[in-house]
């Protein structure tokens, strides 16, 4: 391969989401030239503490902090102005010079208000729990091919476009619906303009000059449209793939996957969740891990960190890195236990293979680990290396806290930039 050839590395989370992306996004984005998101939307909410000042992203990638990394907002986002303005004049506030940093590709999909209130009565319905950030419809209305692209404000091409997916949606295509979305595109577009550009130009170009990427993923593996338990699911392909259709980067560019998972395991939403927990221990988990979702700020449903489940999404994903987060929240835990396994209930077969398909006729198997003092305790070095061992792929930093300088790095010859 040309050594001058720059490479994307992604970072994903193997659960329910939540897994503590924005932290190692922040963290590892000093590395790299550029940060992309590829997928989801505002249903996304990414934390960054910085000296114990809260930064929740739920657009901007949660690199923008770094004033050396660019942060692009990548063509298969689902992309709502009024967050992002929202988010960015916070932001402005902090740094004068944040607006230099962020690009929006011309291919984003553009939200309106219409798809939060079709996510809001389809919920009633569905009951999946969504983020009511109208996710589902906006990538309904862009597989439809009646979505609005940012090109298309660019090029002051959208009021027909709009009619026609104000009717999509059952609506007059004269009437108040109409009115009330195009007057949302009329006041917000003068202001992301200027951050609007063909990102996968400047993606390619940026890999042909050897600049590095990091893909940041938002949501979790097990929340795929077609790995994770549908119909309690995201719109959008989490499992990584996404950053080749939705960020630009071609496929052979990827270099590592950095696969995070929380110590125990946490969900918002509903579907099915084997491992959950609903006693006081998962009230405790919850307060101290403080499990509120950052974008609804509902309390995330808690349950025992599950292996098969894990090790399903970790060979899904080309996981090449695993990172442990909020390893801190069991220290002092006299014990805890971890699924290993799944029990057919009809048949008793056990099974070290997780069966999203079939997973409500399956029990977990728990094998129960000795609590840890100290991160170089041999209880903790024997719960990592029983973790490596089950999925055969080496645990490359342990999250110990939310601050940008709370963690332990196990296998610094892994990784170099
Ligand atoms: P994301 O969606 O994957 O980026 O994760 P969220 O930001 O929604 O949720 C993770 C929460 O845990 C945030 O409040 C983080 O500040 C916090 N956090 C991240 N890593 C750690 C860790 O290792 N320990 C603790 N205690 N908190 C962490
Ligand atoms: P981050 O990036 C956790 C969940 C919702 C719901 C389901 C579908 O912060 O990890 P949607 O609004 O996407 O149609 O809702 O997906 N969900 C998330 N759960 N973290 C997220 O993002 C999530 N984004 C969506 O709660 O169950
Ligand atoms: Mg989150």
């Amino acid at each position: 391969m040309n050594s001058k050839l720059g490479y994307a590395d992604a970072i994903v989370g193997l659960q329910w989401g939540d897994e503590g992306k924005a932290k190692i996004v922040d963290l590892l984005s000093q590395n790299y030239d550029y940060t992309i998101r590829v997928q989801g939307g505002a249903n996304a909410g990414h934390t960054v503490v910085h000296k114990e000042k809260k930064f929740i992203f739920h657009l901007i990638p949660s690199s923008v902090l770094n004033e050396k990394s660019v942060s692009i907002i990548g063509n298969g986002v689902v992309f709502d102005p009024k967050v992002f303005l929202e988010e960015l004049d916070s932001l402005r506030n902090f740094d004068k010079n944040i607006d230099k940093r962020i690009v929006i590709s011309d291919k984003a999909t553009l939200v309106l208000p219409i798809h939060k209130k079709i996510d809001a009565i389809r919920d009633e319905i569905l009951k999946i729990g969504t983020t009511k950030r109208g996710i589902g419809p906006a990538y309904e209305s862009k597989v439809a091919r009646v979505a609005i692209k940012l090109f298309d404000l660019v090029a002051d091409d959208w009021l027909k476009k709009l009619k026609l997916l104000i009717q999509y949606y059952g609506y007059d295509p004269d009437g108040k619906e109409f009115n009330e979305n195009k007057n949302f595109i009329l006041k917000y577009k003068p202001y992301i303009l200027p951050f609007i550009d063909d990102s996968e130009r400047m993606v390619i170009k940026a890999l042909s000059e050897g600049k590095k990427i990091l893909c940041e993923g938002a949501q979790g593996a097990a929340l795929d449209i077609d790995f994770g338990t549908y119909p309690y699911v995201t719109s959008s392909n989490t499992i990584v793939s996404s950053i080749f259709s939705g960020g630009g980067i071609p496929l052979r560019s990827l270099r590592n996957v950095f696969g995070l998972f929380k110590i125990y395991c946490t969900r918002v939403g509903n579907g099915p969740f084997p491992t959950e927990i609903s006693d006081e221990l998962a009230n405790k988990i919850r307060d101290d891990g403080r499990e509120y979702g950052s974008t609804t700020g509902r309390p995330r449903r808690i349950g025992w960190l599950d292996l098969p489940m894990l090790k399903y999404y970790a060979r899904l994903t080309g996981t090449s890195h695993l990172i442990l987060t909020k390893a801190d929240i069991f220290s002092n835990f006299p014990e805890f236990k971890v699924c290993v396994a799944y029990q057919n209930n009809s048949t008793l077969d056990v099974i070290e293979e997780y069966p999203p398909a079939s997973i409500h006729l399956h029990t977990p198997v728990y094998k129960v680990f000795k609590g840890f003092t100290s991160f170089d305790s041999v209880e903790f070095k024997h719960f990592i290396s029983f973790i490596e061992e089950y999925l055969n792929l080496p645990v490359y930093m342990v999250s110990t806290g939310p601050e940008k300088d709370e963690y332990l790095i196990l296998k610094p010859d892994i990784y170099q930039n």
